[in-house]
Protein backbone atom coordinates (compact mmCIF):
# COMPACT_ATOMS: atom_id res chain seq x y z
CA UNK A 1 0.00 0.00 0.00
CA UNK A 2 1.13 3.32 -1.15
CA UNK A 3 2.05 4.94 2.82
CA UNK A 4 3.88 1.93 3.79
CA UNK A 5 6.64 3.13 0.97
CA UNK A 6 6.81 6.59 1.69
CA UNK A 7 10.21 7.55 2.47
CA UNK A 8 9.49 9.56 5.64
CA UNK A 9 7.54 7.38 7.47
CA UNK A 10 8.81 6.52 11.16
CA UNK A 11 8.25 3.38 12.32
CA UNK A 12 6.21 4.90 15.32
CA UNK A 13 3.95 5.95 13.02
CA UNK A 14 3.70 2.63 11.08
CA UNK A 15 2.71 1.40 14.20
CA UNK A 16 -0.28 3.75 14.96
CA UNK A 17 -1.52 3.28 11.30
CA UNK A 18 -1.26 -0.44 11.55
CA UNK A 19 -3.44 -0.27 14.72
CA UNK A 20 -5.79 2.05 14.20
CA UNK A 21 -5.77 1.27 10.21
CA UNK A 22 -7.07 4.66 9.13
CA UNK A 23 -4.75 4.73 5.51
CA UNK A 24 -5.68 7.84 4.78
CA UNK A 25 -5.25 9.52 8.24
CA UNK A 26 -1.48 8.32 7.80
CA UNK A 27 -0.48 9.70 4.30
CA UNK A 28 2.89 12.20 4.62
CA UNK A 29 2.81 10.87 8.52
CA UNK A 30 -0.27 12.88 9.25
CA UNK A 31 -2.64 11.83 11.43
CA UNK A 32 -5.83 13.65 11.51
CA UNK A 33 -6.65 15.04 14.95
CA UNK A 34 -9.90 13.76 16.70
CA UNK A 35 -12.39 17.29 16.75
CA UNK A 36 -13.52 17.31 19.99
CA UNK A 37 -16.86 18.19 21.55
CA UNK A 38 -16.75 21.63 22.41
CA UNK A 39 -16.80 22.48 26.07
CA UNK A 40 -20.72 23.84 26.89
CA UNK A 41 -22.40 21.38 24.26
CA UNK A 42 -25.74 20.22 25.66
CA UNK A 43 -26.44 16.49 25.51
CA UNK A 44 -30.11 17.21 25.05
CA UNK A 45 -32.17 14.61 27.39
CA UNK A 46 -35.33 12.35 25.30
CA UNK A 47 -38.41 12.72 25.83
CA UNK A 48 -41.83 10.45 25.62
CA UNK A 49 -43.55 10.88 22.90
CA UNK A 50 -47.31 10.13 21.72
CA UNK A 51 -47.54 6.51 19.13
CA UNK A 52 -49.69 6.87 16.37
CA UNK A 53 -50.53 5.44 12.99
CA UNK A 54 -48.62 6.50 9.95
CA UNK A 55 -50.54 5.50 7.32
CA UNK A 56 -53.58 7.38 8.86
CA UNK A 57 -50.85 10.12 9.68
CA UNK A 58 -50.15 10.48 5.89
CA UNK A 59 -53.96 10.85 5.31
CA UNK A 60 -54.44 13.46 7.09
CA UNK A 61 -51.14 15.38 6.90
CA UNK A 62 -52.15 15.91 3.09
CA UNK A 63 -56.11 15.22 3.12
CA UNK A 64 -56.73 16.43 7.19
CA UNK A 65 -58.39 19.67 8.05
CA UNK A 66 -55.97 21.11 10.33
CA UNK A 67 -56.85 24.45 8.49
CA UNK A 68 -60.89 24.54 8.72
CA UNK A 69 -60.87 28.38 7.03
CA UNK A 70 -59.83 28.57 2.97
CA UNK A 71 -61.01 29.94 0.01
CA UNK A 72 -63.91 28.49 -1.58
CA UNK A 73 -63.37 25.45 -3.88
CA UNK A 74 -64.52 27.24 -7.17
CA UNK A 75 -62.87 30.40 -6.18
CA UNK A 76 -59.51 28.86 -5.25
CA UNK A 77 -59.83 27.13 -8.92
CA UNK A 78 -60.17 30.46 -10.75
CA UNK A 79 -57.45 32.19 -9.31
CA UNK A 80 -54.92 29.18 -8.70
CA UNK A 81 -56.00 26.92 -11.40
CA UNK A 82 -56.25 23.13 -10.82
CA UNK A 83 -53.34 20.82 -11.40
CA UNK A 84 -53.94 17.40 -12.27
CA UNK A 85 -50.24 15.76 -11.43
CA UNK A 86 -51.54 14.70 -8.14
CA UNK A 87 -48.12 13.54 -6.72
CA UNK A 88 -49.55 12.76 -3.54
CA UNK A 89 -52.29 10.11 -5.22
CA UNK A 90 -54.82 12.18 -3.23
CA UNK A 91 -58.39 11.23 -4.00
CA UNK A 92 -61.52 13.07 -4.78
CA UNK A 93 -61.13 16.89 -5.19
CA UNK A 94 -57.93 16.39 -4.09
CA UNK A 95 -56.45 14.80 -7.08
CA UNK A 96 -57.18 18.14 -8.98
CA UNK A 97 -55.32 20.69 -6.88
CA UNK A 98 -51.44 21.26 -6.39
CA UNK A 99 -49.53 19.50 -3.68
CA UNK A 100 -49.49 22.16 -1.46
CA UNK A 101 -53.27 22.48 -0.99
CA UNK A 102 -55.80 20.70 1.11
CA UNK A 103 -59.58 20.77 0.28
CA UNK A 104 -61.50 20.03 2.97
CA UNK A 105 -65.04 21.11 5.02
CA UNK A 106 -64.97 24.22 6.74
CA UNK A 107 -66.87 23.88 9.95
CA UNK A 108 -70.14 25.30 8.23
CA UNK A 109 -69.25 22.68 5.52
CA UNK A 110 -68.52 24.77 3.38
CA UNK A 111 -65.86 23.18 0.61
CA UNK A 112 -62.35 25.39 1.05
CA UNK A 113 -58.96 25.10 -0.13
CA UNK A 114 -55.70 25.79 2.19
CA UNK A 115 -52.42 25.70 2.86
CA UNK A 116 -51.22 22.31 4.07
CA UNK A 117 -47.56 21.38 5.34
CA UNK A 118 -46.20 20.76 2.64
CA UNK A 119 -46.02 23.91 0.98
CA UNK A 120 -43.01 24.26 3.54
CA UNK A 121 -41.99 20.10 3.82
CA UNK A 122 -42.24 18.85 0.47
CA UNK A 123 -39.49 20.15 -3.03
CA UNK A 124 -38.92 18.15 -5.76
CA UNK A 125 -35.64 17.11 -7.01
CA UNK A 126 -35.22 16.24 -10.26
CA UNK A 127 -38.73 16.94 -10.81
CA UNK A 128 -39.78 14.13 -8.07
CA UNK A 129 -41.49 15.53 -5.84
CA UNK A 130 -39.57 14.45 -2.02
CA UNK A 131 -42.20 14.60 0.64
CA UNK A 132 -40.41 15.92 4.05
CA UNK A 133 -38.02 17.39 2.14
CA UNK A 134 -37.68 21.28 3.34
CA UNK A 135 -38.79 23.36 0.57
CA UNK A 136 -36.01 25.44 0.20
CA UNK A 137 -37.63 27.29 -3.46
CA UNK A 138 -40.33 29.56 -1.52
CA UNK A 139 -40.65 32.86 -2.03
CA UNK A 140 -41.37 35.04 1.06
CA UNK A 141 -39.85 38.05 -0.30
CA UNK A 142 -43.31 39.21 -1.52
CA UNK A 143 -46.26 40.38 1.20
CA UNK A 144 -48.30 37.30 0.95
CA UNK A 145 -51.10 39.31 2.11
CA UNK A 146 -51.34 41.45 -0.73
CA UNK A 147 -52.91 39.20 -3.20
CA UNK A 148 -55.47 37.32 -0.03
CA UNK A 149 -57.57 40.19 -0.01
CA UNK A 150 -58.05 40.65 -3.54
CA UNK A 151 -59.27 36.91 -3.77
CA UNK A 152 -61.68 37.98 -0.32
CA UNK A 153 -62.94 40.56 -2.21
CA UNK A 154 -64.06 38.38 -5.24
CA UNK A 155 -65.68 36.20 -2.82
CA UNK A 156 -67.63 39.13 -1.46
CA UNK A 157 -68.73 39.78 -4.54
CA UNK A 158 -69.44 36.47 -6.36
CA UNK A 159 -71.36 34.65 -2.95
CA UNK A 160 -72.01 38.09 -1.10
CA UNK A 161 -71.48 38.94 2.45
CA UNK A 162 -72.68 36.63 5.07
CA UNK A 163 -72.94 34.06 2.47
CA UNK A 164 -71.76 30.59 3.83
CA UNK A 165 -68.63 30.90 1.55
CA UNK A 166 -68.28 34.35 2.99
CA UNK A 167 -68.33 33.13 6.60
CA UNK A 168 -65.92 30.14 5.62
CA UNK A 169 -62.93 31.98 4.35
CA UNK A 170 -63.31 35.01 6.61
CA UNK A 171 -61.04 33.54 9.46
CA UNK A 172 -58.76 32.71 6.42
CA UNK A 173 -58.57 35.93 4.70
CA UNK A 174 -58.52 38.04 7.72
CA UNK A 175 -55.14 36.31 8.90
CA UNK A 176 -53.30 36.04 6.28
CA UNK A 177 -53.63 39.63 5.43
CA UNK A 178 -52.71 40.51 8.70
CA UNK A 179 -49.76 38.67 8.92
CA UNK A 180 -48.73 38.97 5.78
CA UNK A 181 -46.17 42.41 5.93
CA UNK A 182 -44.55 40.67 8.99
CA UNK A 183 -43.04 37.52 7.27
CA UNK A 184 -40.77 39.24 4.69
CA UNK A 185 -37.65 37.49 3.57
CA UNK A 186 -34.31 39.11 2.40
CA UNK A 187 -34.13 36.05 -0.54
CA UNK A 188 -36.22 33.66 -2.29
CA UNK A 189 -35.64 30.10 -0.65
CA UNK A 190 -35.13 30.82 3.48
CA UNK A 191 -38.14 30.74 5.77
CA UNK A 192 -40.28 32.71 7.82
CA UNK A 193 -41.92 30.01 10.54
CA UNK A 194 -40.07 31.06 13.48
CA UNK A 195 -41.65 34.59 13.01
CA UNK A 196 -45.19 33.31 11.44
CA UNK A 197 -44.99 31.36 15.50
CA UNK A 198 -44.83 34.51 16.96
CA UNK A 199 -46.52 36.85 14.78
CA UNK A 200 -50.23 34.05 15.42
CA UNK A 201 -49.29 33.96 18.99
CA UNK A 202 -49.14 37.55 19.54
CA UNK A 203 -52.85 38.03 17.89
CA UNK A 204 -54.40 35.31 20.34
CA UNK A 205 -55.00 34.46 23.69
CA UNK A 206 -53.15 31.84 25.31
CA UNK A 207 -55.51 30.32 27.05
CA UNK A 208 -58.46 29.43 24.86
CA UNK A 209 -56.58 30.85 21.41
CA UNK A 210 -59.24 33.33 20.39
CA UNK A 211 -58.08 35.95 17.93
CA UNK A 212 -57.94 39.59 18.74
CA UNK A 213 -57.27 41.78 15.91
CA UNK A 214 -54.99 44.21 17.79
CA UNK A 215 -52.09 42.43 18.98
CA UNK A 216 -51.83 41.30 22.65
CA UNK A 217 -47.82 41.21 22.74
CA UNK A 218 -45.47 43.97 20.56
CA UNK A 219 -44.27 42.18 17.65
CA UNK A 220 -41.05 41.53 17.15
CA UNK A 221 -38.68 43.00 14.72
CA UNK A 222 -36.86 40.08 13.87
CA UNK A 223 -37.59 38.29 10.39
CA UNK A 224 -35.38 35.07 11.28
CA UNK A 225 -34.37 33.91 7.62
CA UNK A 226 -34.17 29.70 8.22
CA UNK A 227 -33.46 26.84 6.15
CA UNK A 228 -36.87 24.20 6.51
CA UNK A 229 -34.65 20.94 8.35
CA UNK A 230 -35.62 17.24 6.66
CA UNK A 231 -38.78 15.47 8.22
CA UNK A 232 -37.00 12.12 7.98
CA UNK A 233 -34.20 13.75 10.57
CA UNK A 234 -37.09 14.25 13.07
CA UNK A 235 -36.34 10.22 14.61
CA UNK A 236 -33.07 10.36 15.63
CA UNK A 237 -33.39 14.34 17.72
CA UNK A 238 -34.43 14.66 21.18
CA UNK A 239 -35.59 18.43 20.55
CA UNK A 240 -37.08 20.23 17.26
CA UNK A 241 -35.99 23.07 15.67
CA UNK A 242 -32.58 24.28 14.47
CA UNK A 243 -31.65 25.91 17.89
CA UNK A 244 -33.19 22.68 19.95
CA UNK A 245 -35.87 24.95 21.43
CA UNK A 246 -38.95 21.99 21.02
CA UNK A 247 -39.00 20.51 23.82
CA UNK A 248 -41.40 17.43 25.12
CA UNK A 249 -44.62 16.57 22.80
CA UNK A 250 -43.46 16.95 19.01
CA UNK A 251 -46.83 16.37 17.90
CA UNK A 252 -47.76 19.28 19.87
CA UNK A 253 -45.61 21.71 18.07
CA UNK A 254 -46.23 20.35 14.52
CA UNK A 255 -50.25 20.93 15.33
CA UNK A 256 -49.59 24.73 15.76
CA UNK A 257 -49.95 25.42 12.37
CA UNK A 258 -53.81 25.12 13.13
CA UNK A 259 -52.99 28.60 14.60
CA UNK A 260 -53.59 30.39 11.44
CA UNK A 261 -57.27 29.91 11.78
CA UNK A 262 -58.48 27.78 14.75
CA UNK A 263 -61.26 28.96 16.53
CA UNK A 264 -60.78 28.33 19.67
CA UNK A 265 -58.77 25.65 21.89
CA UNK A 266 -61.65 23.31 21.58
CA UNK A 267 -60.88 22.98 17.86
CA UNK A 268 -56.97 22.78 19.00
CA UNK A 269 -57.70 19.89 21.09
CA UNK A 270 -59.53 18.29 18.21
CA UNK A 271 -56.95 18.71 15.95
CA UNK A 272 -54.54 17.87 18.31
CA UNK A 273 -55.82 14.46 18.98
CA UNK A 274 -54.75 13.35 15.38
CA UNK A 275 -51.29 14.60 15.36
CA UNK A 276 -49.79 11.47 16.93
CA UNK A 277 -50.47 10.11 14.27
CA UNK A 278 -48.72 12.87 11.82
CA UNK A 279 -45.89 12.00 14.45
CA UNK A 280 -45.92 8.44 13.18
CA UNK A 281 -45.74 9.18 9.84
CA UNK A 282 -42.98 11.16 9.57
CA UNK A 283 -40.78 8.73 11.89
CA UNK A 284 -41.42 6.19 9.14
CA UNK A 285 -39.51 8.62 6.63
CA UNK A 286 -36.34 7.50 5.23
CA UNK A 287 -33.77 9.53 3.87
CA UNK A 288 -33.96 9.14 -0.07
CA UNK A 289 -30.83 7.96 -1.85
CA UNK A 290 -28.05 9.37 -3.74
CA UNK A 291 -29.28 8.74 -7.36
CA UNK A 292 -25.65 8.65 -8.80
CA UNK A 293 -22.96 6.66 -8.58
CA UNK A 294 -20.81 6.25 -6.12
CA UNK A 295 -17.26 5.33 -5.20
CA UNK A 296 -16.84 3.09 -2.40
CA UNK A 297 -13.83 2.99 -2.49
CA UNK A 298 -13.00 6.61 -1.86
CA UNK A 299 -16.17 6.73 0.62
CA UNK A 300 -14.33 4.25 3.06
CA UNK A 301 -11.51 6.61 2.85
CA UNK A 302 -13.97 9.35 3.78
CA UNK A 303 -15.39 6.85 6.37
CA UNK A 304 -12.43 7.17 8.34
CA UNK A 305 -11.88 10.93 7.93
CA UNK A 306 -15.23 11.56 9.15
CA UNK A 307 -15.11 9.23 12.16
CA UNK A 308 -11.98 11.63 13.50
CA UNK A 309 -13.51 14.76 12.37
CA UNK A 310 -17.58 14.95 12.42
CA UNK A 311 -18.69 11.86 14.10
CA UNK A 312 -18.11 13.38 17.53
CA UNK A 313 -21.20 15.90 16.74
CA UNK A 314 -22.93 14.38 14.15
CA UNK A 315 -23.17 10.71 15.42
CA UNK A 316 -22.47 7.16 13.83
CA UNK A 317 -23.98 5.96 10.39
CA UNK A 318 -24.62 2.46 8.94
CA UNK A 319 -24.16 -0.71 10.92
CA UNK A 320 -23.34 0.82 14.36
CA UNK A 321 -25.45 3.73 14.35
CA UNK A 322 -25.91 6.13 17.17
CA UNK A 323 -26.58 9.90 17.81
CA UNK A 324 -25.77 11.86 20.18
CA UNK A 325 -28.15 14.68 20.37
CA UNK A 326 -25.55 17.64 20.87
CA UNK A 327 -26.40 21.19 21.19
CA UNK A 328 -23.49 23.02 20.50
CA UNK A 329 -23.13 26.38 21.73
CA UNK A 330 -23.20 29.14 18.79
CA UNK A 331 -19.50 30.65 19.92
CA UNK A 332 -17.74 27.33 19.79
CA UNK A 333 -19.70 26.51 16.51
CA UNK A 334 -19.46 29.96 15.10
CA UNK A 335 -22.19 30.47 12.46
CA UNK A 336 -24.65 33.02 12.25
CA UNK A 337 -26.10 33.60 15.97
CA UNK A 338 -29.22 35.31 15.23
CA UNK A 339 -32.20 32.43 15.34
CA UNK A 340 -30.60 30.93 18.75
CA UNK A 341 -29.92 34.56 20.06
CA UNK A 342 -33.76 35.88 19.09
CA UNK A 343 -35.01 33.46 21.40
CA UNK A 344 -33.19 34.55 24.09
CA UNK A 345 -33.80 38.54 23.56
CA UNK A 346 -35.78 39.43 20.54
CA UNK A 347 -38.68 36.91 21.04
CA UNK A 348 -39.26 37.00 24.91
CA UNK A 349 -42.53 37.91 24.47
CA UNK A 350 -43.38 34.79 22.19
CA UNK A 351 -41.74 32.27 24.43
CA UNK A 352 -43.12 33.42 27.44
CA UNK A 353 -46.50 33.49 25.81
CA UNK A 354 -46.03 29.31 24.81
CA UNK A 355 -44.99 28.07 27.75
CA UNK A 356 -48.05 29.45 29.99
CA UNK A 357 -50.56 28.86 26.57
CA UNK A 358 -52.91 25.69 26.01
CA UNK A 359 -49.73 23.84 24.05
CA UNK A 360 -47.77 23.63 27.37
CA UNK A 361 -51.20 22.10 29.12
CA UNK A 362 -51.48 18.36 29.66
CA UNK A 363 -52.26 16.23 28.82
CA UNK A 364 -48.77 16.09 26.09
CA UNK A 365 -47.55 19.45 27.01
CA UNK A 366 -44.85 20.94 24.76
CA UNK A 367 -42.55 23.87 25.85
CA UNK A 368 -39.57 26.04 24.04
CA UNK A 369 -36.34 26.02 25.92
CA UNK A 370 -33.99 28.80 24.36
CA UNK A 371 -30.63 27.96 24.45
CA UNK A 372 -27.51 29.61 23.28
CA UNK A 373 -26.78 26.96 20.34
CA UNK A 374 -27.29 24.89 17.39
CA UNK A 375 -28.11 21.17 16.84
CA UNK A 376 -25.36 19.23 15.03
CA UNK A 377 -28.26 17.42 12.50
CA UNK A 378 -28.04 14.00 11.66
CA UNK A 379 -26.68 14.42 8.20
CA UNK A 380 -28.98 11.68 6.79
CA UNK A 381 -30.18 12.28 3.25
CA UNK A 382 -27.53 15.65 3.33
CA UNK A 383 -26.82 15.39 -0.79
CA UNK A 384 -30.72 16.18 -1.09
CA UNK A 385 -30.85 19.15 1.50
CA UNK A 386 -28.78 22.12 0.22
CA UNK A 387 -28.40 24.75 0.73
CA UNK A 388 -26.81 24.02 4.53
CA UNK A 389 -26.50 25.82 7.71
CA UNK A 390 -29.16 26.69 9.48
CA UNK A 391 -30.01 30.06 7.27
CA UNK A 392 -29.06 27.82 4.09
CA UNK A 393 -26.37 30.63 3.41
CA UNK A 394 -24.11 27.72 2.10
CA UNK A 395 -25.10 26.26 -1.31
CA UNK A 396 -22.52 22.88 -1.65
CA UNK A 397 -21.50 20.70 0.65
CA UNK A 398 -17.72 21.24 -0.73
CA UNK A 399 -18.41 25.12 0.16
CA UNK A 400 -19.30 24.38 3.63
CA UNK A 401 -16.22 21.78 3.92
CA UNK A 402 -13.89 24.69 2.75
CA UNK A 403 -14.98 27.72 4.46
CA UNK A 404 -12.61 30.07 2.39
CA UNK A 405 -14.33 29.17 -0.80
CA UNK A 406 -17.96 30.06 0.44
CA UNK A 407 -19.86 32.39 -2.03
CA UNK A 408 -20.34 36.31 -0.06
CA UNK A 409 -22.95 36.61 -3.12
CA UNK A 410 -24.57 33.46 -5.00
CA UNK A 411 -27.48 32.83 -7.05
CA UNK A 412 -28.78 29.72 -8.21
CA UNK A 413 -31.75 28.79 -10.87
CA UNK A 414 -34.24 27.34 -8.85
CA UNK A 415 -34.87 24.70 -11.14
CA UNK A 416 -35.26 21.46 -9.38
CA UNK A 417 -32.87 19.93 -11.76
CA UNK A 418 -30.18 22.17 -11.40
CA UNK A 419 -27.76 20.10 -8.95
CA UNK A 420 -23.93 20.21 -8.63
CA UNK A 421 -22.72 16.22 -8.14
CA UNK A 422 -19.13 17.40 -7.79
CA UNK A 423 -19.60 19.69 -4.92
CA UNK A 424 -22.70 18.67 -3.62
CA UNK A 425 -25.92 21.03 -3.88
CA UNK A 426 -26.92 23.74 -5.50
CA UNK A 427 -25.35 24.68 -9.11
CA UNK A 428 -24.59 28.77 -8.71
CA UNK A 429 -23.25 31.92 -9.98
CA UNK A 430 -20.89 34.09 -7.88
CA UNK A 431 -22.29 37.85 -7.81
CA UNK A 432 -20.28 40.82 -6.77
CA UNK A 433 -23.22 42.13 -4.90
CA UNK A 434 -26.73 41.18 -3.32
CA UNK A 435 -29.53 43.36 -3.94
CA UNK A 436 -31.78 40.95 -5.74
CA UNK A 437 -34.01 38.40 -3.74
CA UNK A 438 -32.48 35.77 -5.96
CA UNK A 439 -29.66 36.42 -4.83
CA UNK A 440 -28.31 35.66 -1.56
CA UNK A 441 -26.46 38.16 0.38
CA UNK A 442 -24.76 36.56 3.36
CA UNK A 443 -23.75 40.04 4.43
CA UNK A 444 -27.03 40.64 5.58
CA UNK A 445 -28.11 39.97 9.58
CA UNK A 446 -28.87 36.41 9.96
CA UNK A 447 -27.76 35.43 6.72
CA UNK A 448 -23.96 35.00 7.62
CA UNK A 449 -22.16 32.10 6.24
CA UNK A 450 -19.14 32.36 8.69
CA UNK A 451 -18.43 29.50 11.05
CA UNK A 452 -18.63 25.53 11.21
CA UNK A 453 -15.05 25.56 9.86
CA UNK A 454 -14.31 21.73 10.41
CA UNK A 455 -13.66 21.11 7.25
CA UNK A 456 -11.01 24.03 6.66
CA UNK A 457 -7.37 21.71 7.73
CA UNK A 458 -8.30 19.00 4.90
CA UNK A 459 -6.65 18.77 2.10
CA UNK A 460 -8.67 18.41 -1.21
CA UNK A 461 -8.07 14.74 -1.16
CA UNK A 462 -9.20 13.96 1.86
CA UNK A 463 -12.58 16.41 1.66
CA UNK A 464 -13.38 14.49 -1.86
CA UNK A 465 -13.02 11.07 0.35
CA UNK A 466 -15.06 12.95 2.59
CA UNK A 467 -17.40 14.11 0.60
CA UNK A 468 -17.52 10.71 -1.35
CA UNK A 469 -18.64 9.28 1.81
CA UNK A 470 -21.63 12.21 2.53
CA UNK A 471 -23.41 10.60 -0.23
CA UNK A 472 -24.23 7.24 1.31
CA UNK A 473 -25.48 9.07 4.26
C1 LIG B 1 -44.55 28.37 6.49
C2 LIG B 1 -43.73 27.19 6.37
C3 LIG B 1 -44.06 26.00 7.24
C4 LIG B 1 -45.26 25.35 7.36
C5 LIG B 1 -46.57 25.67 6.67
C6 LIG B 1 -45.02 24.25 8.27
N1 LIG B 1 -43.72 24.24 8.67
FE1 LIG B 1 -42.83 22.88 9.86
N2 LIG B 1 -41.14 23.99 9.88
C7 LIG B 1 -40.90 25.09 9.11
C8 LIG B 1 -39.59 25.62 9.41
C9 LIG B 1 -38.94 26.83 8.77
C10 LIG B 1 -39.05 24.80 10.40
C11 LIG B 1 -37.70 24.98 11.08
C12 LIG B 1 -37.75 26.14 12.02
C13 LIG B 1 -36.53 26.25 12.89
O1 LIG B 1 -35.89 25.23 13.16
O2 LIG B 1 -36.21 27.35 13.34
C14 LIG B 1 -40.05 23.77 10.66
C15 LIG B 1 -39.88 22.73 11.55
C16 LIG B 1 -40.72 21.64 11.62
C17 LIG B 1 -40.42 20.41 12.31
C18 LIG B 1 -39.16 20.16 13.12
C19 LIG B 1 -38.15 19.39 12.35
C20 LIG B 1 -36.84 19.23 13.08
O3 LIG B 1 -36.15 18.30 12.74
O4 LIG B 1 -36.51 20.02 13.98
C21 LIG B 1 -41.47 19.57 12.12
C22 LIG B 1 -41.61 18.14 12.61
C23 LIG B 1 -42.46 20.28 11.36
N3 LIG B 1 -41.95 21.52 11.06
C24 LIG B 1 -43.69 19.78 10.99
C25 LIG B 1 -44.67 20.52 10.36
C26 LIG B 1 -46.03 20.06 10.12
C27 LIG B 1 -46.55 18.69 10.47
C28 LIG B 1 -46.69 21.09 9.52
C29 LIG B 1 -48.15 21.16 9.12
C30 LIG B 1 -49.10 20.88 10.18
C31 LIG B 1 -45.73 22.16 9.33
N4 LIG B 1 -44.54 21.79 9.88
C32 LIG B 1 -46.00 23.34 8.67
C33 LIG B 1 -41.78 25.64 8.19
C34 LIG B 1 -43.10 25.30 8.07
C1 LIG C 1 -18.14 20.51 17.21
C2 LIG C 1 -19.27 19.86 16.58
C3 LIG C 1 -19.25 19.66 15.10
C4 LIG C 1 -18.26 19.07 14.34
C5 LIG C 1 -16.94 18.50 14.81
C6 LIG C 1 -18.76 19.04 12.99
N1 LIG C 1 -19.99 19.63 12.93
FE1 LIG C 1 -21.16 19.78 11.31
N2 LIG C 1 -22.47 20.90 12.35
C7 LIG C 1 -22.40 21.18 13.70
C8 LIG C 1 -23.46 22.08 14.06
C9 LIG C 1 -23.75 22.63 15.44
C10 LIG C 1 -24.16 22.35 12.88
C11 LIG C 1 -25.34 23.30 12.70
C12 LIG C 1 -24.80 24.69 12.45
C13 LIG C 1 -25.83 25.66 11.91
O1 LIG C 1 -26.74 25.22 11.20
O2 LIG C 1 -25.69 26.86 12.15
C14 LIG C 1 -23.52 21.59 11.83
C15 LIG C 1 -23.94 21.57 10.50
C16 LIG C 1 -23.41 20.73 9.55
C17 LIG C 1 -23.95 20.56 8.23
C18 LIG C 1 -25.15 21.29 7.65
C19 LIG C 1 -26.39 20.52 7.93
C20 LIG C 1 -27.58 21.11 7.27
O3 LIG C 1 -28.64 20.48 7.31
O4 LIG C 1 -27.52 22.20 6.71
C21 LIG C 1 -23.18 19.62 7.59
C22 LIG C 1 -23.36 19.10 6.19
C23 LIG C 1 -22.15 19.24 8.51
N3 LIG C 1 -22.33 19.92 9.69
C24 LIG C 1 -21.15 18.34 8.21
C25 LIG C 1 -20.04 18.15 9.02
C26 LIG C 1 -18.90 17.39 8.62
C27 LIG C 1 -18.76 16.65 7.32
C28 LIG C 1 -18.03 17.46 9.65
C29 LIG C 1 -16.64 16.90 9.72
C30 LIG C 1 -15.68 17.52 8.84
C31 LIG C 1 -18.64 18.25 10.70
N4 LIG C 1 -19.86 18.65 10.27
C32 LIG C 1 -18.07 18.50 11.93
C33 LIG C 1 -21.47 20.67 14.57
C34 LIG C 1 -20.31 20.02 14.20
Amino acid sequence: MKIFTHSKISIFSFFICGIILFNISCRKDKVIPVEPIPAGAITIPAYDQRSGDAVAGYDYLVAGDYIKSGIPRDIFTTFFGSDSNNELGRTGDNANINYQYTATNASNGVRIVAPNCLQCHAQKINNELVVGLGNSMYDFTVNQGSGIQLVGAAINQFYGNGSPEQEASEDFIKVTSVIGEHLITEVIGVNPADKLAAVLAAHRNPTDLVWTDVPLLPIPEAVVPTDVPAFWLLKKKNAMFYNGVGRQDFARFMMASNLLTVVDSTEAREVDNNFNDVLAYIMSIEAPEYPENIDMNLADEGAAIFERKCQNCHGQYGANESYPNLLIPTNAVGTDPLVAQTYQDGYTDFVDWYNMSWFSTNPFPAIIQPEDGYIAQPLDGIWATAPYLHNGSVPTLEDLLNSSQRPTYWERTFDDSDLDYQKIGWNYTVRDAGGSNTIYDTTLPGYSNQGHTYGDSLEDSERTALIEYLKIL
